[in-house]
């Protein structure tokens, strides 16, 4: 976790498991919702706009907003409405694939 950041995990002490973002692992506590485990592993976006580009992150927390939306396993999904589970293997949403947080 970064030692800048304003998320701070309430369970300290959960389980770590290895989650893929982008192509690089975090490990994350089990269970955590999977948006603010990211973001307190330092993923700063999520997904990029689609006109120009703009990197997102997690706004709304609560799945109104969308800017959270990423690829799990293949399916398009709001990362704020899941919970970490071992091996998930998650991508920035479609548009993102193409700008400068292109999956390697
Ligand atoms: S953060 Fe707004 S929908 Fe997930």
């Amino acid at each position: 976790m970064k030692p800048d950041l304003r998320f701070e995990l309430l369970d300290k002490d959960a389980p770590r498991v290895t989650v893929r973002f982008a192509g690089q692992a975090y490990d994350v506590p089990e269970g955590a919702n999977l948006a603010a485990a990211l973001l307190a592993a330092g993923v700063d976006a999520f997904r990029q706009t689609a006109h120009r580009g703009v990197g997102r992150a997690p706004f709304c927390m609560m799945g109104a907003c969308f800017d959270c939306l990423v690829e799990v396993d293949g399916v398009s999904r709001q990362a704020c409405l899941m919970q970490v589970a071992p091996g998930l293997d998650i991508r920035p949403a479609r548009q993102l694939r193409e700008g400068p947080y292109a999956a390697r």
